[in-house]
């Protein structure tokens, strides 16, 4: 889920927020800027998670349909790889947000880019296509971290409307994510894939629209650039700068020797190194940074175990758009309730039911004080990925050659929302939490970085199991998300101890402040 955000980093110790306006209760009891943010918000994902809805069936389809052609173990590896890119890209965006531009301009280039990139997808054609995606990706990649953690600037640090209103916030992503693969599914059903990607493209529009109009409630939330570069910082920019450009020669070279040669797939293996290496390169220096305390180090590694949770649970999800759509398109009746549907439409059930259990989970964890602690409540997001695997692998062995009904995928991605809610929102939490002081930045990074890793393992799989049956794919990813399950359950007291430590430290922190 896309809360959190660097909005604490970007905010002065205890002191009210960038964007707080005293006695602003406008928008639900919230301040007017959580509307500009959430309908921004709104749009951004409802231009995303439309393009993403058609963009498998569009790269898989004939030429003679209007497709790209490509054959579906590429197809569902490149949309992997395009969801690793996004996110993977918004460790740029936060970057360039904290240091160059700051956040709210950020979300204003990037959503320009944004629908640069959706109006190019409108044309025919390979290259304007791949010029599309790209854009898009960037964009992305410069507006969500930064949207996000405008949402935590709007308020004072302990504002007790802080948590409901990133709730409210994460409404605003679901309720975009829910409408637009019925719009842009019949759409492209109507006129075509191109068509389809006009509706994204449209709702980008609006994201900017709702956003420019909206920025006298912003306060001043987003308009500071947290740590400019100053004149003795620039060689070490050079330096990450360097760095940066060997690592992506580095993956793109190895790709290639891999790959034997170049071609789509050498871009999906390198992005997938660079996504996998990245995070294991941000934890190894946080662990050996002198700027990180003694105190603070155990924490660092109390987070690895739940990075690899995070990981694999992301990496079961997010296949929503590559190989659970080509299970839509391929192996299940498209007909409810007597309508035709699009393979498009599966895309909404999972925003659907977010909507609908988010208020369930907030009774249930009311009800328990929180309990269980995070690391089990990882336990159970993993568990609840892993099931709704095993559950598509037995249905898909019973099947044989006949179609599925469509209420198969629509109880996995079920499943998968009871995860979601288990995992995500105090994901950001912990991550926030067990980061280092000197890193409290890139903490938010290292959120979305499990995400992008999890979908580089997918766009790995996928290619490494090419002609393995469903019921062996998913059954197996399955059962290794269950294993990885009981591991993190044999860690979690451990993982626990050092949270709770974290927790007394802050406390003693905040007290002392
Ligand atoms: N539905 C979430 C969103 O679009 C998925 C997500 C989770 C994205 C975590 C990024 C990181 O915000």
């Amino acid at each position: 889920m896309g809360t959190g955000g660097r909005g604490d980093a970007g905010e002065g110790e205890g002191g009210p927020a960038a964007g707080h306006v005293e006695g602003d209760h406008a928008f639900l009891g919230h301040p007017r800027g959580l509307f500009t943010l959430f309908t921004t918000e709104m749009w951004e994902r409802f231009s995303y998670y439309g393009m993403r809805a058609i963009l498998l069936l569009y790269l898989t389809d004939t030429v003679a349909n209007g497709g790209l052609g490509l054959d579906r173990t590429t197809g569902s590896a490149f949309v992997a790889i395009y969801g690793t890119s996004v996110y993977l890209l918004s460790v740029v965006g936060g970057w360039l947000a904290d240091r160059v531009v700051g956040a709210r301009r950020s979300v204003l280039y990037g959503g320009i880019v944004i629908a640069a990139g959706h109006v190019l997808l409108t044309v025919p054609g390979f290259g304007f296509s791949m010029a599309g995606i790209g854009l898009v990706a960037f964009g992305t990649g410069l507006l969500k971290p930064n949207v996000s953690s405008m949402v935590g600037e709007l308020y004072a640090r302990h504002d007790p409307r802080r948590d409901p209103g990133f709730a409210i916030f994460y409404m605003g992503i679901n309720l975009g994510s829910f409408f637009s693969p019925f719009i842009v599914g019949s759409v492209q059903r109507a006129w075509g894939y191109h068509a389809g990607f006009s509706v994204a493209a449209v709702g980008m529009a609006l994201a900017l629209v709702f956003f420019v109009a909206g920025y006298r409630y912003l306060g001043t939330a987003g308009t500071d650039v947290p740590n400019p570069i100053t004149p003795d910082d620039r060689p070490a920019v050079a330096r990450l700068g360097a760095l940066v450009l060997a690592g992506v020669v580095a993956a793109t070279v190895l790709a290639a020797l891999v790959g034997k040669g170049w071609g789509i797939e050498t871009f999906i293996d390198a992005v997938s190194y660079l996504a996998l290496a990245t995070p294991a390169v941000l934890l190894v220096v946080m662990y050996r940074s002198p700027r990180v305390t003694a105190a603070e180090r155990p924490r660092v590694l109390a987070y690895a175990p739940l990075f690899v949770a995070s990981m694999l649970f992301w990496m079961i999800f997010e296949q929503a758009a590559s190989t659970l759509t080509e299970f839509a398109d391929d192996r299940t009746s498209l007909e409810l309730f007597g309508i035709s549907i699009s393979p498009a439409f599966f895309q909404a059930v999972n925003p659907a039911s977010v909507i609908l259990l988010s208020p369930v989970f907030a009774w249930i964890w009311t009800r328990t004080h929180d309990r269980p602690p995070t690391a089990y409540k990882f336990v159970l997001g993993l568990t609840f990925a892993a099931l709704s695997f095993v559950f598509l692998a037995l249905a898909s062995a019973a099947l044989g050659d006949s179609l599925a009904s469509p209420w198969i995928l629509v109880t996995v991605y079920v499943i998968q929302t009871l995860g979601e809610l288990c995992l995500s929102p105090v994901g950001i939490a912990a991550t926030t939490l067990l980061a280092p002081r000197a890193f409290r930045g890139q903490a938010m990074a290292l959120w979305f970085l499990s995400n992008a890793a999890g979908q580089a393992v997918t766009a790995q799989t996928i290619e490494a199991t090419e002609g393995v049956s469903d019921t062996a794919y998913f059954g197996g990813i399955g059962a290794v998300g269950l294993v990885c399950a009981c591991i993190l359950l044999l860690l979690a007291p451990w993982v626990t101890r050092h949270i709770r430590r974290a927790d007394e430290l802050e406390g003693a922190a905040s007290a002392g402040a």
